[in-house]
């Protein structure tokens, strides 16, 4: 593993998508067990798509279930598509069968959004269990974001006006290219974030981690995230077209 230094935080650099979980597996544990040390609750914000299930299929096995405290984590969502929690495309879903159904987690400790209610409802209803659990101005422990090939992060895409959100906590975004709904956390609450954990692989991804570590602030959507401390898990493909690697 290189572990570089970037204007966007820490970039560790693994040779492959399974390092690239099990870092993001330790880190996990890592961030969660730093927090409980202080702290009654640990609250973390899952990343959905694809490139987190391995990582938490692995936080779920006996290697690793043991060394979360989970009855004191408290888990949110970044973002969800706008379907029924058992859909296929369904976040929670892919969350729930890789890791939450098979940890120790307390009953009202899982606050998904409800993807089947019409979007600008989630969004709200969201941000409402957002506040009930963390206050006006929630401040998650721990975010982790993916990023997709246009370098969006959560719902937060390329030319939508969700970027621009600085009032709401949660909001409704029509991608115009995927033709569906998505709700989404929005930048001041990933910004609020005491860490953030961006898990990225593969070499479909190099382009855009290219323009985010190389480019300036915003120049894709994920480097609008600006929160206390930033750490990038990548593997080698995608990080192949990053100049500041050298
Ligand atoms: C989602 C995610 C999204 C995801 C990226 C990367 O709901 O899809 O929140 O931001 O992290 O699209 O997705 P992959 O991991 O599947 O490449």
């Amino acid at each position: 593993m290189k572990r570089i230094k970037s204007e966007y935080g820490d970039v560790m650099v693994y040779r492959d998508a399974d390092e690239v979980a099990h870092a993001a597996a330790d880190t996990l544990v890592e961030i969660v067990s730093g927090v409980l040390a202080d702290r009654d609750v640990a609250r973390v914000a899952l990343a959905g798509g694809s490139t987190p299930k391995a990582m938490y299929k692995l936080l779920a096995s006996p290697a690793y279930r043991e060394r979360v405290e989970w009855r004191r984590v408290e888990i949110f969502f970044g973002d969800e598509r706008c379907v029924p929690p058992d859909h296929p495309d369904s976040n929670y879903r892919m969350a729930r069968q890789a890791l939450l159904d098979h940890v120790p987690l307390g009953a009202d400790r899982v606050h998904r959004i409800a993807g089947e209610r019409p979007p600008p409802e989630a969004a709200a209803a969201y941000q409402q269990a957002l506040m009930r659990a963390c206050g006006e101005r929630p401040r998650l422990d721990l975010v982790l974001l993916g990023m997709g090939p246009d370098g969006h992060t959560a719902s937060l895409f390329p030319g939508t006006a969700v970027l621009d959100e600085r009032n709401l906590l949660a909001a409704p975004v029509w991608v115009d290219k995927l033709e569906s709904w998505r709700v989404t956390l929005t930048v001041p609450v990933l910004s609020a974030a005491a860490h953030v954990v961006i898990v990225t692989a593969g070499e479909e991804k190099a382009d855009a981690l290219g323009k985010a570590l190389d480019g300036a602030r915003g120049a894709v959507p994920i480097t609008l995230v600006r929160a206390a401390e930033e750490r990038w898990i990548v593997d080698e493909a995608a990080a192949q077209k990053w100049r500041g690697r050298d």
